[in-house]
């Protein structure tokens, strides 16, 4: 079996016998998925690039059930793919070959929550914006956000060490998340399940798995630090007549908004295009070259509506915006967010969809952007720029009709060579997975890469977590 626009020839694993079947059958009753046509969902991702051929399915409701699959697993060097909402855009939440799609799905479970302190202790199969309500109902907010809330599942996050929409308020989830449970490739259950802000008693293991997407263990519970909710939200979503006037208003938003700035995302006019073409979401601002959307948050409504208008008073007047609306109430909040958070809906719809996301220097963000529609001409549908540019990530996507190699070359090693020169990240937030274990080496030294592999072999010994995944390939 070898993959095809990927090349790479499956390992050594065993493949699932009938015996395997019935052993993962006595361990889960009635949590074996053999359906092809449920398995279909979960062979493919999100982005439809990439598909593997897994036979089963295991959905575990709790982590000792995990353990006994992977001790089995381990011990019959069959190879296992942790799944939990399958929202990954790099590949990692979908088998390459046979692997077994280990699924959070049915690990839902509200663990523990501290009205005082705002810690949650849940299940790793939570849906991110079911844990939203449940917090918000209690004074609190989540974390993080992200467009894929409604599917995406907290132990993904914490695989993947998600970004998204609320970082530059309350940072990355390395600081936000107090404590994990794993199991490890053995079947070992790992427990530092704990809720304490302070603790140096030696090396914080949990750091390891969080970012680790599924190479390292498998992640069952979560407990997370939420802040409380603010009072006071608003979001201005702005039109700007260049680049430059994008930076220098968020450089204002920074100096007088303060503390309340909690958000700061760009776009630009073609990705409003596609929101608009292809989704029929209606553009509230005049026609830009550049859209920013500003969020504050705050405690004190009065407050906050004081200085946002400010802030935009001044941006008008010198020119940095020209076009602007305010939203304070939740349906016209969610409309303006809708505009950016739907923006990869929107390109999936445009057509193969080529996808980096890149941490830059934030002034010189968009130059490989312009750089590459000059590059790339006719060649491409929409070379688009957005992302968060208050965190200095940039996602920088191309479409085309079809899957273009011609276009694929004249994109890589290009793109990534650009960010190398910069000192930049060739994956600011979506992780490596399957498409981008290759380009590690843009970003990381050769010692790294070596401490990685050591790090791999320590903790799953015989590979069969995540093959063909995060790492490079090895010489
Ligand atoms: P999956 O896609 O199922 O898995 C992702 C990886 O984690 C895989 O390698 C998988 O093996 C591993 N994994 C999953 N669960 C576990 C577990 N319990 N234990 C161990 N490993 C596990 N990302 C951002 O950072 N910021 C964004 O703003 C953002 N926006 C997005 C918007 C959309 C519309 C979409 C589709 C995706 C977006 N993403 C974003 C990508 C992001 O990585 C995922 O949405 C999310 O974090 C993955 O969670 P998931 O449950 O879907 O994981
Ligand atoms: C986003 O910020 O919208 C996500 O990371 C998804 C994407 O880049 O397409
Ligand atoms: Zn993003």
């Amino acid at each position: 079996l070898t993959q095809q626009r990927y090349p790479v020839t499956r390992l050594p694993f065993s493949a699932v016998s009938a015996e395997d079947l019935a052993a993962f059958e006595r361990i889960l009753p009635g949590g074996v998925v053999t359906d092809p046509e449920v398995l279909e969902a979960s062979n493919v991702d999100w982005l439809r690039t990439v598909r593997g051929c897994s036979k089963v399915l295991l959905r575990p409701r709790t982590s000792q059930e995990v353990a006994r699959i992977l001790r089995y697993c381990h011990e019959r060097n069959l190879a296992v793919n942790p799944q939990g909402g399958n929202t990954g855009m790099v590949g990692g939440s979908v088998p390459v070959f046979d692997e077994i799609i280990l699924s959070t799905t049915l690990m839902n479970r509200i663990i523990s929550f501290h009205s005082v302190s705002g810690t949650l202790v849940c299940q790793a199969g939570c849906v991110l914006e079911e844990l939203s309500q449940y917090v918000e109902e209690r004074g609190f907010v989540m974390p993080l956000d992200l467009g894929a809330k409604g599917s995406c599942h907290i132990g993904g996050n914490v695989a993947t060490n998600a970004g998204g929409l609320r970082f530059l308020r309350y940072g990355s989830l390395h600081g936000t998340v107090l404590g994990l449970e794993v199991v490890l490739a053995d079947g070992t259950v790992l427990d530092c399940l704990t809720s304490l802000r302070k603790d140096n008693t030696g090396y914080d293991l949990k750091q390891l798995f969080i970012g680790s997407e599924g190479t390292l263990g498998v992640i069952t519970a979560v407990s997370i630090q939420c802040p409380p909710k603010p009072r006071a939200v608003n979001v201005a979503f702005l039109g700007c007549p260049g680049f430059a006037e994008v930076l220098q208003t968020f450089s204002s938003g920074k100096e007088l908004l303060g503390e309340i700035l909690s958000a700061y995302e760009f776009m630009d006019a073609e990705c409003m295009w596609l929101v608009t073409h292809h989704l029929h979401l209606a553009s509230p601002v005049q026609e830009s070259p550049f859209y920013v959307l500003v969020e504050t948050s705050g405690s004190r409504a009065g407050h906050d509506a004081e200085k946002l208008s400010d802030f935009l008073e001044r941006a008008l007047s010198s020119g940095l915006v020209t076009d602007g609306t305010v939203a304070t109430d939740q349906t016209r909040l969610k409309a303006l967010w809708a505009l950016r958070e739907r923006i990869s809906e929107a390109l999936s719809r445009d057509g193969y969809v080529y996808k980096y996301d890149l941490s830059l220097p934030t002034e010189r963000l968009y130059d490989l952007v312009s750089d590459l529609r000059a590059r790339l001409g006719s060649q491409a549908k929409h070379v688009v720029g957005y992302g968060h540019l208050g965190d200095g990530n940039l996602h920088l996507n191309v479409t085309s009709e079809a899957f273009s190699p011609s276009l694929l070359a004249d994109l890589e090693p290009y793109v990534y060579e650009w960010t190398a020169r910069q000192r930049g990240s060739v994956s600011a937030e979506h992780g490596l997975g399957f498409k981008k274990r290759g380009v590690l080496s843009y970003s990381k030294p050769p010692e790294a890469l070596r401490l990685m592999q050591q790090l791999k072999a320590l903790l799953d010994p015989k590979g069969i977590l995540n093959p063909y995944k995060t790492l490079p390939v090895q010489a």
